[in-house]
């Protein structure tokens, strides 16, 4: 079975953009792939975090992948900070990544920008980032758009690593939906919906409640147009809010234009509201469920120690090639 791992970060709310970029795409794949998926604690660290709210958000995603419906029988659920292979094959990967193409990276230049002092953590997590997945030798890592750049540079970390100590890691292949790589904010498309957006109306948290979401839907951001129509150069906003109607209904894009043909945008944002409402209603029904049951630990637990065979067996491969005197 080809091997699956990714990660989201416990930084706040899981918004809508997490779960049609990466979630969705766990689910789906642990039926047919080995799967490991993390909730990224060491990552989220890179920025500051509020211990108590760190904690909070930690078992919430965790949480949520359960509820969104990986079943910890078939994939591996556990905290990175619980396997801790990651943090040590980072610290080698650092000395393999180059400073300019750390430098290079988007999200570092977004994140550091205007900031007096950034933590030196923020400029080397995709050495961490790319450990978190060379340590399982995945095939494939399901991620949004965004991360695009850091799965690049992941797989030059391999070839440079293996070309170097002898063929020790995997190459992965991004794993990246067709529609919805790139959920955009409700008020204003040309920024990505974000977890860290200032304005809670701009992104769909996927614990919001229904009239919550119904409420941020109708105040979406269109053109003065009445035409649904799937066109992001001209309509980024419809074509937007068409991707989530259609991740949420499973209904094409195609269809979507055939079904509001003629009616303009206010029938087809009361419709998406609901789709979207259909959606995330049972997720957050197992998610109080399993919150108050307190049935993540056990699962957490039996993923780490899942996850530390595979991680620690790559870990003190790739040592022993780099001339590491491994304990006896
Ligand atoms: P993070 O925590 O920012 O986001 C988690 C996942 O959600 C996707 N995503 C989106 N997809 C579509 N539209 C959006 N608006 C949107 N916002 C977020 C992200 O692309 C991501 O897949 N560095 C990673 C976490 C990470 C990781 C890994 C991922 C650490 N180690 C190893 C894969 C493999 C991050 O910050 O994701």
């Amino acid at each position: 079975m080809k091997r699956v791992l990714s990660g989201i970060q416990p930084s706040g709310q899981l918004t809508l953009g997490n779960y049609i970029g990466a979630m969705k795409n766990f689910v789906e794949l642990q039926h047919s792939h080995q799967c490991y998926f993390m909730v990224v604690d060491h990552h989220a660290i890179t920025v500051p975090q509020k211990p108590e709210a760190l904690k909070e958000q930690t078992e919430s995603v965790a949480a949520l992948f359960i509820a969104a419906g990986i079943d910890p029988n078939k994939a591996s659920v556990f905290l990175q900070s619980h396997v801790p292979a990651h943090t040590e094959l980072g610290w080698l990967i650092t000395t393999i990544a180059y400073m300019g193409e750390l430098e290079r990276m988007t999200q570092f230049k977004d994140k550091s920008a205007g900031k007096e002092s950034v933590g030196a953590g923020l400029f080397v997590y995709p050495a961490l980032m790319a450990a978190d997945i060379l340590l399982y030798n995945a095939d494939l890592v399901p991620v949004g758009d965004d991360q695009k750049q850091h799965l690049e540079l992941t797989r030059d970390v391999a070839h440079r690593f293996n070309q170097r100590y002898g063929e020790t890691f995997r190459v992965p292949e991004p794993y990246i939906p067709q529609v919805g790589a790139r959920i955009m904010s409700l008020d204003d498309a040309s920024k990505k919906m974000s977890k860290s957006n200032p304005n809670p109306g701009s992104f769909i948290a996927l614990l919001d409640p229904p009239d919550v979401i119904r409420k941020k839907i109708s105040r979406a951001v269109t053109d003065s147009g009445r035409e649904v129509k799937f066109d992001p150069e001209n309509k980024p906003e419809v074509s937007n809010l068409m991707g989530i109607y259609s991740h949420c209904s499973d209904l094409s894009l195609q269809e979507i234009e055939a079904k509001y043909e003629g009616q303009g945008y206010g029938s087809f944002k009361k419709d998406l509201a609901e789709q979207v409402v259909a959606t995330l209603e049972p997720i957050q029904q197992r998610y109080n469920e399993i919150r108050s049951s307190g049935a993540i630990y056990d699962i957490l637990k039996k993923g780490a120690r899942e996850a530390s065979v595979i991680a620690n067996a790559t870990l003190n491969e790739a040592k022993q090639k780099m001339g590491f005197i491994l304990p006896q």
